[in-house]
């Protein structure tokens, strides 16, 4: 049976790519009635520094931003990683699964560690064990994300065959990662060779949720683009970035694909193109907006929203990390 699972790190404000990427797409699966369970990764989160002050409210929010976005928590499970413990207890199995090799090569960990790999944390290092716990405590079959998280989905798959292969045993699934639509990929507004991001210290290379309206489009005014007008076929857009990224968010927006976009879009200079996305984005953004402010001034029903979803997982992830004990050879 197919379950969905997918995580976000409550680490400052959410973006567009977020948005587009992931939170957008995760009420598709619980609309389809699959059993979907999403979660706040705070355990990811401080694998860099965090104030604590600030990981609760953003943890919060994050919650707030799922409800917002179209997640019911009476028809999908919402969670906050810590407080399912089976997250970091299985994390531990698959540290000791996982080779140094794998996690040396994920690109996320060095570009986020840098030069300086002696000084990151070794939670860094670990982290895409940890995601593979998240997902696979739950034998869950389908990951929503965007783009970025590709690498990290084909080594959660390469750990379940290990351990599949290790015990042999026919336990684990192997997950398939489900990344589609117009705007897997986010780009930044202000270069289009790099990715959305919250990390960018650009705060006009990004959309945040809680941008207010002239904010948005005054970002959306000023993103770069090229001289030409915008081309009435996909390819016309093929060595043009930033007109790319700015064709797929306004595709993404409106649930439409690329082509019907450009059929009717084709042919305009940005001057005309801009408004239009600016309003598209307002129009679309602005009632998640509001709605995360609403729910954020309850923090007391959000926890109870949280405290209810843990419950709820810990009946699915407390006999499989019992199972997997089991098979490892832990007494008890
Ligand atoms: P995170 O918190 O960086 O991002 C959350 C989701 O947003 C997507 N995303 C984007 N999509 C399109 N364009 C962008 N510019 C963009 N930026 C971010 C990400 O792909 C992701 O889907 N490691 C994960 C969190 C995680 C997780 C998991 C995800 C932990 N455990 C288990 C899935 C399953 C992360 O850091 O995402």
């Amino acid at each position: 049976t197919p379950r969905v699972f997918s995580g976000i790190q409550p680490s400052g404000d959410l973006h567009l790519g977020n948005y587009l990427g992931a939170l957008k797409r995760f009420a598709d699966a619980q609309d389809q009635g699959i059993q979907s369970i999403y979660c706040m990764v705070d355990l990811h989160a401080i694998t860099v520094p965090q104030k604590p002050e600030d990981l609760k409210r953003s943890t919060r929010e994050l919650c707030a931003g799922f409800i917002a976005s179209g997640i019911d928590p009476q028809k999908s499970i919402l969670i906050n990683q810590s407080q399912v413990p089976e997250h970091a207890q299985l994390a531990w199995i698959f540290n000791c699964v996982a080779r140094m090799g794998w996690m040396g090569r994920m690109t996320q960990w060095k570009d986020k560690a840098g030069k300086n790999a002696e000084a990151a944390s070794l939670g860094l290092f670990a982290y895409p064990a940890l995601m593979a716990a998240d997902i696979l405590v739950y034998h869950a079959t389908h990951v929503p994300v965007g783009e970025d998280q590709k690498q990290h989905l084909e080594l959660t798959r390469d750990i379940a065959a290990k351990f599949n292969h290790d015990y042999g045993v026919d336990f684990f699934p192997l997950t398939e990662p489900v990344i589609e639509g117009a705007a897997t990929r986010v780009m930044s507004l202000r270069d289009g060779s790099k990715k959305m991001s919250k990390s960018d210290p650009s705060d006009a290379s990004r959309i945040n949720l809680s941008d207010d309206a002239d904010t948005i489009a005054k970002k959306i005014r000023k993103a770069k683009t090229d001289p030409d007008a915008l081309p009435s076929e996909a390819k016309g857009l093929e060595a043009r970035p930033e007109a790319r990224n700015l064709v797929n968010i306004y595709a993404a927006l409106s649930d439409q694909s690329v082509e019907q976009v450009l059929s009717e879009v084709g042919g305009q200079q940005f001057g005309t193109f801009k408004p239009l996305l600016a309003e598209l984005a307002v129009t679309k953004m602005s009632p998640i907006t509001s709605e995360m402010t609403r729910l954020m001034a309850d923090p007391a029903e959000i926890d109870r929203i949280l405290a209810h979803g843990a419950a709820q997982a810990r009946e699915i992830t407390a006999p499989i990390l019992r199972k997997t004990y089991e098979i490892v050879g832990m007494v008890g």
